[in-house]
């Protein structure tokens, strides 16, 4: 067990934290230390080459522009390299004085969550930055803080893989789960199947090996492990286009350029099938350290099985077959196929590990489960015995919010497993697919959302009850990830000035900052018909995931309508709160009339005409409620009426876009 401990001094400003991931224990004194110059590293000698470069990567970043050294120091002491692929021991404790910072950890991993944890740690004053006086003993809740990245769908540069990487590094997150590989395309370059890469998708990117290896090494710097994603059977029409031998129902494929499900899979019945996957796996193996290996295995409804002849007849033969003794089992045929391919993987000393669908009777334990339909699999797979890893709920892509990731536990207070099923829980895994994300947009796609998965798997769950606070550090990191150099808030703003086709895109931002796209996967079934060229340059891509502005609306309408502890029901709500809820509707109100003749004049930007309008609406009835609340006036039952026609109005999507702040409007009209 960890122990909280956030001592609170009397008139010690410093108790209100600014990390994210949150420590297991920290105790704040009164001491700073001034960051006037750069602070001067004591490493142990000779120190590990990732050790070195991660010091002064923190020393650069906490330094003034100067570069000066002072005599404060930067002590290091570890006791050997830590193996992040062993799950080795990522413990770490780190001190600042007035004097200097010292960092003391068994491993050479906790050494880089130390100085992640160091980064965060500088605060300004008038004299300039400085680092408050702390005793932090940390150490993760979880051994595996996973986040995918689809580089399939929308293929994803090494520069756009390496400063993710770099946000993982600071928010503690330790494998990167590359998913390689999909419908839509093969990413990586395969020397003995070259057509993979080079006719599998129709734009035809890909990762050399000479890249992937400079990926796997710049992870493997920041203590991060890479998991490499070849999804099979299915999603797999990519390898068929390429190779029609492997094709379960004869037929020829050209690359898929769409983002529905397609269901080819690849056939599990001939062995040619597995003397090419043997090969492939050979040299894919090679290219990843990392004893785990991920195979995929969602998304297979047998279609391509049940209504090829020549495979039902296989699997009569084979007694694949349900309880009836005649209807063919596609099941049995997918786990047959698991048990090949883990083989495959063992000889070359590597665990598979596979998407929920995976699971069977017949599956051996050591595969590890990757929960992402629900909370189900999870306990199913560890009542099975198999380690596993959540992802349900954690789907970034999804675009909910921050907080409902965060109130995502893979071990809740009332989980049903028993403490050795628990055991089996390695931790979780955010998840960002990309059929919505291009290198453009994926940073505000995950960032800083991602965190708040980071912090669930990283700290101890009675420190982390507080969505509120989580939401305030989350508002620190931001900037934070944009000084590593992810885009996630330059791209947007950007892509407003684009469509704008102009610097001055205040109308425009006003609007953008308060819609959020289509949560789920809604954006398929709007009547607009993606394909893998579609541009991710419209209004709603630049729109945030989960919009800060309508956030921070919501909670001042519940500021509002929540009666105040202590309070009698009938006291007015505090004026302040009316008075900022007053000046935000009537900005939205105005802003329709000064966005209108961009949105009419611009054919990419006509489409979110109504949210303009409707923000507009909203707004008004905004300030009609807030006159009623001021005066202490009821709504007539006539006012409710029209306004929850409305506000009803007001949700329809356009542009694949939804209004994020109707439902606080809703709130606070108390419908
Ligand atoms: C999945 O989302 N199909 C794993």
């Amino acid at each position: 067990m960890t122990l909280l401990v956030l001592t609170t001094r009397p008139g010690a400003a410093q108790t209100a934290t600014t990390l994210l991931p949150l420590p297991a224990e920290a105790r704040y004194g009164q001491g700073r230390l001034l960051l006037k110059a750069a602070l001067k590293p004591l490493l142990p000698s000779p120190a590990a080459p990732a050790v070195a470069a991660a010091v002064n990567r923190t020393v650069g970043r906490l330094s003034p522009a100067t570069k000066v050294v002072g005599a404060a120091t930067l002590q290091i002491r570890y006791g050997r390299v830590g193996r992040p692929e062993l799950f080795d021991e990522e413990r770490y404790s780190l001190r600042v004085t007035p004097m200097g910072v010292s960092i003391d950890a068994p491993t050479s991993l906790g050494v880089l969550r130390a100085l992640a944890t160091l980064e965060q740690l500088p605060r300004p004053d008038k004299k300039g930055r400085y680092l408050p006086e702390v005793d932090i003993r940390d150490q993760p809740r979880f051994a595996w803080r996973g986040l995918l990245i689809d580089a399939a769908r929308h293929f994803m540069p090494v520069a756009v893989i390496k400063r993710n990487l770099d946000g993982m590094a600071a928010t503690k997150l330790n494998v990167l789960h590359w998913h390689l590989t999909d419908d839509q395309g093969f990413r990586i370059e395969s020397k003995v199947f070259p057509r993979l890469q080079t006719v599998g998708s129709t734009d035809g990117l890909f990762y050399t090996q000479a890249e992937v290896r400079e990926v796997v090494a710049y992870a493997a710097a920041r203590g991060i492990r890479v998991v490499p994603e070849f999804d099979m059977p299915s999603h797999t029409t990519s390898w068929i286009v390429a190779y029609p031998r492997l094709a379960s129902n004869d037929s020829v494929y050209a690359p898929y350029t769409r983002w529905r499900t397609t269901n080819v899979a690849i056939d599990p019945t001939r062995e040619t099938t597995y003397t090419f996957l043997d090969s492939l796996v050979t040299e894919m193996t090679t290219l990843f350290p990392d004893p785990y290996f991920h195979a995929g295995g969602d998304e297979n409804d047998g279609r391509n099985w049940r209504r090829t002849p020549r495979i039902v007849a296989w699997m009569q033969a084979h007694h694949m077959v349900k309880a009836d003794g005649k209807t063919v089992d596609k099941h049995q045929l997918q786990t047959y196929f698991n048990r090949r391919v883990m083989a495959m993987l063992q000889k070359r000393g590597k665990t598979m590990i596979g998407w929920d669908e995976i699971l069977g009777p017949d599956l051996p334990e050591e595969a590890v489960i990757q929960s992402w339909r629900g909370k189900k699999g999870l306990s199913e797979a560890a009542r099975l015995g198999h380690p596993v890893v959540l992802s349900n709920g954690y789907y970034l892509d999804l675009n909910f919010s921050a907080a409902s990731s965060y109130t995502v536990d893979p071990l809740p207070p009332d989980t049903p497993l028993t403490p050795d099923e628990q055991k089996l829980v390695l931790g979780g895994e955010a998840a960002m697919w990309a059929e919505y994300a291009d290198s453009t947009v994926l940073d505000s796609r995950m960032w800083p959302r991602a965190a708040a998965v980071a912090e669930r798997l990283w700290s101890p769950q009675a420190a982390t009850q507080s969505v509120a606070d989580m939401y305030r550090r989350l508002n620190l990191l931001s900037p934070q990830l944009e000084t590593l150099g992810l885009r996630h808030r330059r791209a947007p703003e950007l892509l407003l000035k684009q469509l704008a086709g102009t610097d001055n895109v205040g109308p425009l931002r006003t609007l953008a900052e308060v819609i959020e796209p289509v949560k789920e996967y809604k954006r398929n079934f709007q009547g607009f018909n993606y394909t893998t060229a579609t541009p991710l340059n419209r209004l709603v891509d630049a729109a945030p995931a989960e919009s800060e502005v309508a956030r921070r609306f919501a909670v001042l309408v519940d500021s509002v309508v929540t009666p105040r502890i202590g309070a009698p029901n009938f006291l007015p709500p505090a004026p302040r709160q009316l008075a900022q809820l007053r000046a935000q509707a009537l900005r939205w109100q105005a802003n329709d009339v000064l966005l209108q003749p961009l949105l009419a004049s611009n054919l990419s930007l006509t489409e979110y005409a109504p949210l303009s309008a409707r923000l507009a609406t909203v707004a008004t009835v905004l300030m009609e409620r807030l006159t009623q609340l001021q005066t202490g006036q009821a709504a007539s039952p006539a006012w409710l009426a029209a306004t929850r026609a409305t506000l009803d109005a007001a949700q329809a999507p356009a542009g694949q876009a939804e209004l994020a702040v109707v439902k606080a409007a809703r709130k606070l009209a108390g419908l």
